[in-house]
């Protein structure tokens, strides 16, 4: 089984008379473990897709299942269990609260957790949790600065931090370097490499060739369809990959 399975998807909108295929029969899977970049031109549905894996938003025909589990049979509760269970966020604008410190922010998810080992912990103990994240990005020295006293990387950090404090299968990322520049977009991609690394299904969407070459394999959006699909290169290990420019307590951590 694979992990994700989308079969004949279709998500139309209707705006006045007209209608919108946002997705137009895409039928594709994604394995567990695997790192895709998702590209395309504006308006080719990269969104819309990306909102359908990660139970946003339901196919308007056609299904889409999520580790066996087809979102379209769900209700809204079931579907943000499922997402709060196995889905972390990551978005081009970082969605931080302001005047909130990086470990309450990232501890904050935590709140809504539902059954399992990270349901009802105490304050103390989601607080302790989110630190160990914030630690494993690299940003244990940073917990009481709020966004507004953080570099951009350093918050785009912080969000994966939070993405990453359920203990998600998969991690979504909607241009997460939209915001940044190249040097900053390279440690926020390293990051994520490394994430994939340790067994998290990533999927990424982007503009930029130079992210989507961070992938395994690229998929391209075309008017809601599927344009290609294709493993990428292995990446050239002396240029790209950095590993060691992450912080230490990266390295070696695999609690993840
Ligand atoms: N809520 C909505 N209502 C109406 N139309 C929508 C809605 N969401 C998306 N669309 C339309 O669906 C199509 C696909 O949008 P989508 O946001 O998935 O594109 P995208 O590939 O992510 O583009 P971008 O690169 O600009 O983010 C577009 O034509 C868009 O206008
Ligand atoms: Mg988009």
């Amino acid at each position: 089984m694979s992990f994700i399975e989308a079969r004949h998807l279709v998500k139309t909108y209707g705006v006045g008379e007209q209608l919108v295929h946002a997705l137009n029969d895409v039928t594709l899977e994604i394995q567990r473990g695997e790192f895709v970049a998702i590209v395309g031109a504006s308006g080719s549905g990269k969104s819309t897709f990306m909102n359908m894996i990660g139970c946003l938003d339901q196919p308007t025909t056609g299904s889409c299942l999520i580790a066996g589990e087809d979102i379209a049979t769900l209700d809204s509760n079931a579907l943000a269990n499922l997402r709060n269970r196995r889905i972390g966020f990551v978005f081009q604008q970082f969605n931080l609260l302001a005047r909130t410190s990086a470990l309450e922010n990232v501890a904050l998810p935590l709140l809504y957790a539902r059954e399992g080992d990270l349901g009802g912990l105490t304050k103390q103990d989601r607080l302790e949790h989110a630190k160990k994240r914030l630690e494993q990005v690299g940003l244990g020295e940073r917990l009481s600065n709020t966004p507004a006293q953080l570099s951009g990387g350093q918050q785009q950090r912080v969000a994966i931090a939070r993405a990453l404090v359920n203990d998600p299968d998969l991690i979504l990322a909607d241009e997460p370097t939209g915001a940044l520049d190249s040097k900053t977009s390279a440690e926020v991609m390293d990051l994520l490499t490394y994430l994939n690394e340790q067994g998290i299904t990533v999927v990424v969407v982007t503009h930029e060739q130079d992210v989507a070459a961070y992938a395994n394999r690229t998929i391209t959006f075309k008017d809601g369809r599927v344009l290609a699909d294709q493993k990428n290169a292995p990446r050239n290990l002396e240029s790209t990959k950095s590993l060691d420019k992450l912080p230490k307590t990266l390295q070696g951590d695999n609690s993840l």
